[in-house]
């Protein structure tokens, strides 16, 4: 029985005993009730050490997409769930607290986006993974950070394309591809808050270190790039570079992978503004925890659910950023 206050808080709420050996009572877990974990590269190291398979958006929901586990547990944030739920809606989809969003996302509700849409009949509408499943029920073609170049490029040069919802996202993209899309003004606040002078500062003490950024950033800050990328394209660029030193503007959990994949290199967070923290993580991401995750697998909840007659339509603009994705086997 589900008490009513986990419905309140989002999260299953209850002490779990000290001595418990959660990393294998979870893997114990998992294999009971046919479930695997799929974790973000923003997640904090413990997770990201436990999950069956971690990766970036595009590769989480390729990973749902084919899965034939019972249940699957998204460590990442909502619309990571929600876009599982969709691919899957026959399996059940846990998130160990629904309360992790995105202020991305949140930047674009669904009814204001419809509204926009409506304006511009003659637009195809592109929209990053990081929405709502309600916006991407008006999307014609999701995209995450590693395909939207491809995605964007598969369509004619003199295509009227709506972009949204991130505005850096989207400047990056029409600056690469010489595109004029209809940007929806929306951001990320962990990307939007890297310090260009606290990142020129580190290069002073690292002269020869690559800076890897992530398009959600500021332009500014994109301009100091050697890479620019997805966390999956920032971590593929560390391993093939011959670079020692890597200052890094994305959340802080991508290190961890990067760290278990080059253990000889060296790599710096770069820091946020107006803050003491040498690194910047996203507090969304970060309310997964292993006892959450321990907890979400013993009850089978919180689940995560999508409207049928959104799911219909939301799962159109997926499919085809799949289908597109793996032209190109991204
Ligand atoms: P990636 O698809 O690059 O992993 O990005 C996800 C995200 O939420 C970035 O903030
Ligand atoms: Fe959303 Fe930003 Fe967190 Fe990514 S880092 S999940 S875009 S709030």
């Amino acid at each position: 029985m589900i008490k009513e206050n986990w419905l309140k808080k989002g999260y299953v709420e209850e002490t779990v005993d000290k001595t418990l050996d959660l990393k294998k009572e979870i893997a114990q877990l998992c294999k009971e009730k046919n479930a695997i974990i799929l974790g973000h590269y923003y997640q904090s190291d413990e997770i990201q050490e436990i999950a069956h398979f971690i990766g970036d958006s595009l590769a989480l929901a390729q990973w749902a997409a084919k899965t034939d586990a019972d249940i699957i547990v998204m460590c990442g944030v909502h619309f990571m769930g929600e876009t599982a739920k969709i691919l899957c809606p026959k399996k059940k989809v846990l998130i160990p607290d629904l309360n992790a969003g995105c202020s991305l996302a949140d930047s674009c509700p669904a009814e204001e986006f419809a509204e926009f849409v409506k304006a511009h009949p003659d637009h195809t509408v592109i929209s990053y993974v990081n929405t709502s499943a309600a916006v991407k029920a008006v999307t014609d073609v999701v995209v995450t950070s590693t395909n939207a170049k491809q995605v964007v490029e598969s369509f004619p040069k003199d295509e009227k394309i709506i972009f949204g919802p991130d505005r850096n996202l989207g400047n990056y993209i029409n600056s690469i591809t010489g595109r004029d899309m209809l940007l929806w003004d929306g951001a990320c606040h962990v990307h939007e808050k890297f310090s260009i002078e606290k990142i020129i500062e580190i290069k002073k003490q690292y002269p020869n270190a690559a800076i890897l950024v992530h398009p959600e950033c500021k332009g500014t800050v994109a301009k100091l790039a050697d890479c620019i990328g997805s966390t999956a394209g920032l971590l593929k660029y560390a391993i093939a570079s011959d670079k020692k030193d890597f200052i890094v503007a994305t959340e802080s959990g991508i290190l961890y992978e990067m760290r278990n994949k080059c253990p000889e290199k060296n790599f710096i967070p770069a820091p946020p503004e107006d803050s003491g923290c040498a690194c910047n993580e996203c507090g969304f991401m970060r309310l997964n925890t292993l006892e959450k995750l321990y907890l979400t697998l013993k009850y089978e909840w919180p689940e995560v659910a999508v409207a049928p007659e959104i799911a219909e339509k939301a799962i159109k603009p997926i499919q085809k950023m799949l289908e597109i994705s793996a032209k190109a086997r991204l």
